[in-house]
């Protein structure tokens, strides 16, 4: 049986990854009851609003679900006491040092998966006792590593140094992709920025309408002298490549971020000021879809792949 099917109990070895201001329990809940995994994203919620989310979300689903958090954001200890006291059994950790928690989550009986960006973050990962990890390319929506590690060269050199499950994140949103990166050697996939273009998820609706506007070449990684991040082309961007014509200091680049911009961006729809994360993949979504129909595409055009495939000879 598929490993990451196994290990969530799931029907589909699809993860919606954990996304600040786009994943909370209305899209975490729907691909969980279409037979993914949900995560919400604690990284844009304060204690109590994650509390809420996830009674929410059990409430809404009878289905396995977990729970993203970033660990570069406030409020660490709590988020964690909260996941352990409303009793969710899955946690994906990121942006942050597995040995942290990975210990004392599995303690409290819960699977832990941590998202990496290099070879040597999932042996880090691994050696801390993590379930699986997720390998996520440098296509990917979000926050991501330095190495510039392409989804295609990193899941395989992930494979070979790993024995546990592997999850590929970065630049997935068809059956074909989700395909390819298993012929790789991963044993599942995470989504991210197909599932911000879905009705389910809380991001902003002049948001998603970008990202289906979105073309090859519209979003960059940025920022690398803070914390990485793939961000679309827009206002706030070109101030950011202004500012480094001048060669800026690290002070510099982080009181032009401010605060709040990613709010501002991607929940309250400020498409000029606001930090608006999205992948390379935004390239090929054309549409906004309602989570099921998301998940019949995912299905079917892998399965159509593989038939496609199976009558291919060389
Ligand atoms: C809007 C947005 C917000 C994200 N926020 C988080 C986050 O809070 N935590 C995290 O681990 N990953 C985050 N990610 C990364 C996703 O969970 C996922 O790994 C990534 O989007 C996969 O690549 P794809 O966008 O090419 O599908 C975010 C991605 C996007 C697009």
């Amino acid at each position: 049986m598929n490993k990451i099917k196994k290990l969530f109990n799931v029907q589909y070895p699809i993860v919606q990854g954990g996304m600040i201001w786009a994943s909370g329990w209305r899209l975490a809940s729907a691909v969980s009851n279409t037979g993914g995994l949900g995560l919400i994203g604690a990284g844009s919620m304060y204690p109590d609003i994650l509390r809420e989310h996830i009674q929410k979300c059990k409430k809404a689903t009878d289905k396995p679900f977990g729970v993203n958090i970033p660990m570069l954001y406030p409020n660490l200890e709590e988020i964690i006491q909260i996941v352990i006291e409303e009793e969710v059994k899955i946690v994906f950790t990121s942006a942050g040092n597995p040995k942290t928690y990975t210990s004392y989550l599995k303690e409290k009986g819960i699977t832990v998966v941590h998202v990496v960006s290099s070879v040597k973050f999932a042996l880090k990962a691994q050696e801390a006792g993590v379930d699986a990890v997720v390998a996520e390319g440098f296509e990917a929506g979000g926050h991501n590593g330095r190495d510039e590690s392409t989804t295609l060269t990193l899941i395989p050199m992930v494979k070979e140094k790993i024995n546990i499950p592997l999850i590929a994140a970065g630049g997935i949103a068809t059956g074909s992709a989700m395909y390819a990166v298993m012929a790789l050697g991963a044993d599942g996939v995470q989504i991210g920025s197909r599932f911000v273009a879905s009705t389910e998820a809380s991001s902003h609706a002049d948001f998603k309408q970008l990202i289906v506007n979105a073309k090859e070449g519209d979003t960059h990684l940025t920022l690398k002298e803070l914390a990485p991040v793939r961000l679309l082309k827009n206002k706030f961007y070109q101030d950011i490549t202004a500012l480094y014509t001048k060669g800026p200091s690290v002070e510099e680049l982080k009181t032009l971020l401010g605060r709040a911009r990613a709010k501002r961006g991607m929940f309250e729809g400020d498409l000029e000021e606001g930090e608006l994360e999205i992948g390379q993949v935004s390239g090929l979504i054309h549409d906004i879809k309602s989570v099921a129909d998301i998940m019949l595409d995912l299905i079917s055009g892998y399965r159509e792949t593989q038939i496609y495939m199976s009558k291919l000879t060389l």
